[in-house]
């Protein structure tokens, strides 16, 4: 069968195409182009196989093209990488050994193409293009992964025990590409994962996490994370996550599965956002309702403080995941310790003073909070989801209503500890904070307008109570 060649590519296919012929190097584009260029996903990362030197192969190709590109070479794999319009094309020998492209070992024996096609992770990813003269364009796919592709199946071209032993992140990355492509995952494949989940404990974590982000942000995530869940590798690699799965009962009464509950606000979430940190927020913000659950025989189950728990056990998480423990990070913290907020502005007599809290709280990233609130509405009473929307829309205009009248979002209180101590000639004590914190407290509350004069006074009356008096009345 014939690889449909797009005009954007016919050009560099015939340029390596005529470097390999010259050099005598059999070439052919492999792996996830070809699979991504079937199934029109886009693509710009380019793999060449050769049988030969692919450094070799880069440097001829190269010498051809204008403006003559820049070549990365890593000797000691035997790898080389060309920049190329929109592309990023990798050069490598065919291999014998496991193929694997982060892989820290150096390559060494040199195989044919077969040899590298049955070395390679499932059969939609082992299909080949060829460059050659004699069979140009033609997909060499002796593994049926074009078959697999219609049939939207995922399968290791050998026993997969064989191939997940080669490299057990591939169980990770069969579920991820199961997540990502809507593909399923062949019976002895998923089987094999659950018999050798174990053995994902030699890989490093940042692969795993890798993994665990591609499957966030694919259009399903629950697809990916259920799977996890079912083959056992969920309860190895996080295993907090695997902790919300399962239902108590007391009597008759049960409370809601929070795992499936949490994946069905993950795909919710999914349309509205690609920021990937909003989307680890959705995946937390329940993460410690198993630790905070009670059950009141008055109220039924209950999870008091699961936000603020679960906050705090953001860092922890993020650590173990290897993610960063920067400020996103800390967006997620404070989102998912605000993520019930909202929904207590929805009772009636709401006072300003709530209202403002929420935006100080929340400052810039209260659309995102908005936007995790509505995910988290999961009733299947399509009523009960309408009142809860219409619900949100209230608070919405209330918080905006309140946000044109005060200016509260990213808002700094007029008054800062410089121009206390100034006003007093003090020295760093904790009175300043005290003063800093009416201040605060009282514009917040409503007490007084968020004006300078107003603190100004707010101030002098606070400090005198303290027993300050003004050495430098301000103006
Ligand atoms: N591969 C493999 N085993 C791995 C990683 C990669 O066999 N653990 C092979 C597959 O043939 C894959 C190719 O190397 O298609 C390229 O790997 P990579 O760029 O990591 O993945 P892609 O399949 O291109 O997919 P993505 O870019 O989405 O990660």
């Amino acid at each position: 069968m014939l690889f449909e060649i797009r005009p954007f590519e016919r050009k560099i296919f015939e340029l390596i195409s005529l470097s390999a012929a010259e050099l005598g190097f059999p070439a052919y584009v492999v792996g996830g182009f070809v699979r991504d260029r079937i199934i029109n996903r886009p693509s710009k990362d380019m793999d060449i196989v050769c049988v030969g030197s692919g450094i070799k192969l880069a440097e001829h190709l190269a010498s051809k093209l204008r403006p003559i590109p820049r070549i990365a070479v890593y000797q000691r794999f035997g790898t080389a990488m060309i920049k190329h319009k929109d592309l990023e094309i990798e050069f490598v020998g065919a291999r014998k050994e496991s193929y694997r492209k982060e892989s820290r070992k150096p390559t060494v024996e040199i195989g044919t193409l077969s040899d590298d096609q049955r070395r390679r992770d499932f059969t939609i990813n082992a299909l080949a293009v060829s460059l050659n003269e004699d069979d140009f364009g033609e997909i060499l796919d002796p593994f049926g992964g074009m078959y697999h592709i219609e049939e939207k199946l995922i399968k290791t071209p050998l026993e997969p025990g064989k191939t997940f032993s080669d490299d057990p992140l591939r169980m990770m990355r069969a579920i991820r590409f199961a997540s990502q492509l809507g593909f399923s995952i062949d019976e002895q494949t998923l089987k094999s994962i659950s018999s050798y989940r174990n053995r994902i404990d030699i890989v490093s974590q940042e692969r795993i996490t890798i993994e665990l982000e591609k499957i966030l942000m694919s259009e399903k995530p629950s697809v990916g994370f259920k799977l996890l869940e079912s083959t056992g590798l969920l309860e190895i690699i996080f295993p907090k996550l695997q902790k919300l799965k399962g239902v108590d009962y007391v009597g008759k009464q049960g409370h809601k599965d929070n795992f499936y509950h949490t994946l069905e606000v993950l795909d919710n979430i999914v349309p509205k956002t690609k920021n990937i940190w909003l989307r680890w927020a959705a995946l937390l913000h329940d993460i410690a309702k198993p630790q905070t659950k009670k059950f009141d025989p008055k109220v039924g189950w209950t999870f008091h403080g699961h936000e603020a728990v679960g906050s705090f056990m953001v860092p922890k998480i993020f650590k173990r995941l290897k993610l960063p423990l920067d400020h996103k990070m800390k967006y997620v913290q404070k989102l998912v310790m605000l993520h019930l907020r909202p929904i207590s502005l929805t009772k009636e007599n709401i006072t300003d003073s709530a209202i403002r809290r929420l935006l100080f709280d929340a400052g810039d990233d209260l659309e995102d909070l908005m936007t995790l609130c509505e995910a988290d509405i999961t009733s299947k009473n399509p009523n009960k989801v309408q009142r809860y929307l219409a619900n949100y829309e209230m608070v919405r205009e209330k918080l905006k209503e309140i946000e044109e009248k005060d200016h509260l979002r990213n808002w700094q209180p007029p008054i800062d500890g410089a121009l206390i101590m100034k006003t007093f000639n003090i020295e760093p004590d904790r009175v300043v904070g005290i003063i800093k914190d009416h201040i605060r407290e009282s514009i917040l509350d409503g007490v007084i307008p968020n004006e300078y004069d107003a603190a100004y006074q707010l101030m002098l009356d606070k400090a005198a109570e303290l027993g300050l008096t003004p050495v430098n009345p301000g103006d």
